[in-house]
Order: structure tokens, then sequence, then C-alpha cells
């Protein structure tokens, strides 16, 4: 079950109207195709490790846990700090774990969904007892910030789980992680890319993107995966309490609750605060719905993601 949740963004936001000085661009059209206002950017001197090791002590606070309860780490990034060791060893030794095991996986805006499907067959396997589960991304450091098609739409940020794994009660009201289904698709890796690699151009490379063609497919990928979901619950878009989508694109979102029957006031929105933090914009939307009272211990939780590949996946939790 989910024991916590935590957050962290980097301290510099960059509005809109910051980026009209740098690109030929303005905040009306911005909101208008997206949805954000501002995003948040990592300093020079922060890495993308440093973000995910302040989401977690943030989990950990609010799970009543101390980092030695933790087993298993399992870090969703795109971006991570070298091009090994993975950035989830480096998070266990800021946290002080020498035991059990960090590793990070790689799904891109999916990463957080495909990380948490990872933990939880691990903890219902019996491997490990409790798990962190994190998005952490510096996007800012992949973006081509003349590319004004690309460059408005990121931000920076991290976001944590902690799950711990209970015996299978069989009561119909269990708490923890339901069913996770993830996709993909690598016909599709050319929509939505990096243009540089360590064996391919031994450079870090710019993200590379032909944004209608993901527009194209995103709702259908993700209302898709979603019912997945429900067809293996029997939970159904009015039953759900919360729907905590991938922050990409507020008119991705919207379309897809429209298509799923979604009531509004049951999506968690965050787009416009934060831009789209790709693997970490999911455990920073929940753990802003669950600070501001709205999640609450046993609320049935549905969350999706799409991205670069691509993939596409979906998780419902009972909090
Ligand atoms: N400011 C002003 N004008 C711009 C900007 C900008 N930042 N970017 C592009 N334009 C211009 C284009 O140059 C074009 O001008 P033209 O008509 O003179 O050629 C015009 O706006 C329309 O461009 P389009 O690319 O057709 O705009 P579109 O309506 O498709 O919106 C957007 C672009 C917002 C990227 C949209 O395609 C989209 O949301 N795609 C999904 C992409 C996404 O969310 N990716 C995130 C990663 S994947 C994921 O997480 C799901």
């Amino acid at each position: 079950m989910v024991r916590g949740v935590g957050a962290y963004l980097p301290a510099r936001a960059l509005s809109n109207a910051d980026l009209a000085q740098m690109v030929d661009t303005s905040d009306e059209w911005i909101v208008q195709r997206t949805g954000i206002r501002e995003r948040h950017i990592a300093a020079d001197d922060e890495v993308t490790s440093d973000l995910a090791i302040k989401a977690a002590q943030a989990a950990l606070a609010n799970a009543g846990l101390d980092a030695q309860d933790i087993d298993l780490i399992v870090l969703a990034t795109s971006t991570p700090d070298n091009t090994f060791p993975a950035s989830a060893v480096t998070v266990q030794a800021g946290l002080g774990i020498t035991h059990g095991a960090a590793f990070d996986v790689q799904a891109v805006c999916s990463g957080f969904v495909f990380a948490l499907a990872t933990a939880d067959n691990f903890l219902k396997a019996g491997s490990f007892r409790r798990a962190l589960v994190i998005g952490a991304e510096t996007f800012s450091r992949i973006l081509d910030w003349s590319d004004r098609t690309t460059c408005v739409l990121f931000g920076d940020g991290a976001g944590a789980l902690v799950l711990e794994a209970v015996p299978a009660s069989g009561a119909p009201d269990q708490r923890g992680v339901l069913t996770t289904h993830l996709r993909s698709d690598g016909r599709h890796k050319h929509k939505l890319y990096v243009d540089g690699g360590v064996s391919s151009t031994k450079t870090t490379g710019y993200l590379r993107m032909e944004g209608r063609e993901v527009f194209r497919h995103a709702v259908g990928m993700i209302t898709d995966v979603i019912t997945d979901a429900y067809n293996a619950t029997g939970i159904d878009s009015s039953t759900i309490d919360w729907f905590v989508p991938h922050q990409a694109n507020r008119r991705i979102i919207d379309a897809s609750a429209v298509k799923l029957g979604i009531a509004p006031e049951k999506v968690v929105l965050t787009v416009d605060r934060h831009g789209n933090t790709s693997a970490a914009s999911i455990p920073l939307a929940l753990a802003t719905a669950v600070a501001d009272g709205r999640i609450k211990a046993g609320d049935i939780v549905l969350l999706e993601a799409m991205g670069g590949g691509f993939t596409w996946a979906s998780a419902l939790v009972r909090w």
C-alpha cells in the first residue's frame, strides 16, 4: 500500500512571459495550446539525484518512516546524472542506505507508472518490503532553448511514493496497487526522441518532437490502456475518486477525460504550474492532491501516462 508521498520543485520558476523574452512566443499561445503558465528549472549545480533525494525525504517524512526502512529504490528518469551508475544508487547513498537494491527505469513520460509496476511486482513477489518509487527529471538540460516548439513545454522536478508490501487480505477494500498495464510500440520512436546518445553521437543531444503526431496518438493510447485497467478490476469512470494523469498538456488531459466520461472535478491538474516534468509529473500531482486534502486514504486513484517510444501505461491504486 502507499505509505507516503512527497515532491520537490527547484526554486527558480520560469513564466511564459520570461520565455517570450527568449524565443518568439507568447503567454496567450502557450496557455491556449497547453495550459502551461510556468515551470521550474533546476539550478546549474542541481542534478536529477538532488531533486530525487529531496522528494524521497519528503515522502519518508509523510510516511513517518526512516530511510533505513527502505530496501528498494526504483527511479524513473530520462535525464540521469551520468550514463552510469544509475541515479538511483546516488539517491540510495544520499539517503544513507547500504542494504537492498536501487536501479533506474527509463520509459520517458510513462516512466513513473513503469517504475510503480516494477516495484509493486517485486513487493507482491516478496522480494522486498518497502520501496521508494521516484520520478525525477531535469529536462531543462536536454531542451533546445532556441526551439519554441519544444522549450515552452517542459520543466524540472521530482516526486516520490513509499510503497509497502502488505499481505493480501482478500478484502474488497484492501489498499494498494490494484492493477498496472504497460505498453510500448517502438515504431513511433522518431516522433519524440533525443538526437544524441552515448552509443550513437557520443553527445547528450536535444529533445525533438513531432508535436501534432504525439497529440494525434495520445488520447487513443491513453483511453485504451485505461480501459484495460477498468476491464481488469470492474472499476470505471463513475467509481474512481481521482484521475491523476501525466501532466503533458491540458488539451490531451481534457480530451482523455471527456472520452472516458470522467467528471472534470475528479481530474487533478498541475500542468499549469509545473509544465511537463516527464516521469516526475504524476508523483508531483499526487503529492499536490494529498497535501491539499483531496486524495484521502481509501480513495481509488487512476494514473495514466504516455510518452516517447511510444510508451503508455495505466495504474489503479486504492490510496
Ligand atoms: N509559440 C508561438 N507559436 C508557436 C510555438 C510557440 N511556442 N510553437 C509553435 N508555434 C507555431 C508553429 O510554428 C506554427 O506556426 P505556422 O502555422 O506559422 O507554421 C503554429 O504555431 C502551429 O504549430 P503546430 O505545431 O501545428 O501547433 P499545435 O496546435 O499542434 O500545438 C503542440 C503544438 C502544443 C506541441 C501540440 O501539438 C501538442 O500539444 N502536442 C502534444 C505534444 C506533447 O504534449 N508532448 C509532450 C511530450 S509527450 C507526452 O508527454 C504525452
